[in-house]
């Protein structure tokens, strides 16, 4: 009878959130970026998936995903190449060392939950993928480096590639056609700047109106300003942005974050239909983060904003008062405001606190 042992293996990815913005595909295939990017690895406590991949010739023909217990498509092109491109890799091993079980023909079976809600706009794809590809390179006993998975995981979700990492992370453009350069960085490890922290401003827990995928696809094809960001507004912020966490420099930190959120939804408005993502509420934080830091006569505090009207508060520890605490008394009593959902989370593995 043929070996019907089921093989697994289990780890968790966190949510990461960009501060120099990855907006437009250069090569939708391969998930090649129009420009490089910075982000900020949350801490595990709040955000994170956690995934099982397991392999048995018990478990019939079929790969198959569960997504917080539901079924999800995995015939699409973004799940089939990274297990395709993981699957060769555990064949290589094989074809080098006959005592090792064949585990690369065997149907996978992944579970993943996520500890948020999937559908609020968190950057779950980034978490989600990174954590299916190494969960999947877990049960393979691949040796490679989170930097040659990031860019397995690059296919699944352009974000993703970032979450293999904790701390700072940049993913380089590269230049090549194959996208074998394409990958993620550590600028800096959490433990670099560990006064950083970040406040989740749930504005709301909706879905997105127009998904990354789909809005950044429309931005390349009409925006005249998308242009300029790309060759020109982000490598300049790129570079600032890796000055600004090496010397751990709030203000510059700060000041580069937000001018490349506001950068980006420019962009979004100079799409062709307009994409709005963001909507008073998140004016409203932007204006209460100015208004902090005319204040406090410096940048005490950052937002930045993706694909949706949540906001993302960076500052540092010492300002929590004055940067927590006023955001919620300022937002508390908008519309559309939950304010239980605010989270205070620090980049490296703190406990997240509501406050
Ligand atoms: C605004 O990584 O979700 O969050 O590669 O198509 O899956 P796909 O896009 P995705 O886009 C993220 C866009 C962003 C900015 C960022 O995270 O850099």
């Amino acid at each position: 009878m043929a070996d019907q042992k089921v093989y697994q293996a289990s780890t968790t990815a966190p949510v990461n959130i960009a501060v120099v913005k990855y907006w437009g595909k250069r090569d939708p295939k391969l998930n090649l970026p129009t420009n490089s990017s910075v982000s900020v690895t949350l801490s595990q406590a709040d955000l994170r998936t956690h995934t099982t991949a397991a392999c048995s010739s018990s478990f019939g023909s079929e790969d198959s995903l569960l997504l917080n217990s539901s079924p999800q498509d995995v015939t699409g092109a973004r799940t089939q190449a990274c297990f395709r491109e993981l699957r060769s890799l555990r064949a290589q091993l094989e074809a080098s060392d006959a005592s090792l079980p064949k585990l690369s023909p065997l149907p996978l079976r992944i579970v993943s939950e996520n500890n948020f809600p999937t559908a609020a706009g968190l950057a779950s794809s980034a978490a989600g993928f990174a954590a299916l590809v190494r969960a999947i390179a877990n049960l393979y006993e691949l040796s490679s480096s989170p930097t040659e998975l990031s860019r397995i995981a690059r296919q699944g979700s352009g974000s993703a590639c970032r979450s293999l990492f904790g701390g700072y992370v940049a993913w380089q453009m590269g230049e090549k056609a194959d996208g074998s350069d394409s990958v993620a960085v550590e600028v800096a490890p959490a433990s670099h700047w560990p006064t950083m922290r970040a406040l989740i401003l749930v504005v709301s827990a909706e879905k997105k109106g127009v998904s990354s995928t789909s809005g950044m696809q429309i931005t390349v094809a009409t925006s005249e300003l998308f242009q300029r960001r790309a060759e020109v507004v982000v490598p300049r912020h790129m570079l600032k942005m890796e000055k600004a966490i090496k010397e751990k420099d709030f203000e510059a930190f700060g000041k580069v974050t937000m001018m490349e959120s506001n950068s980006f939804h420019a962009t979004c408005l100079d799409t062709f239909p307009p994409i709005f993502y963001l909507n008073d509420v998140s004016r409203a934080a932007i204006r209460a983060v100015e208004d902090i830091n005319t204040k406090a006569g410096k940048v005490i505090a950052a937002y930045t904003f993706d694909a949706g009207p949540n906001a993302v508060i960076y500052y540092e520890e010492e300002n929590t008062e004055a940067v927590a605490g006023v955001l919620k008394s300022a937002l508390g009593n908008l519309d559309g405001w939950q304010g239980r959902d605010i989270k205070e989370q620090a980049s490296d593995n703190l406990d997240a606190r509501a406050v």
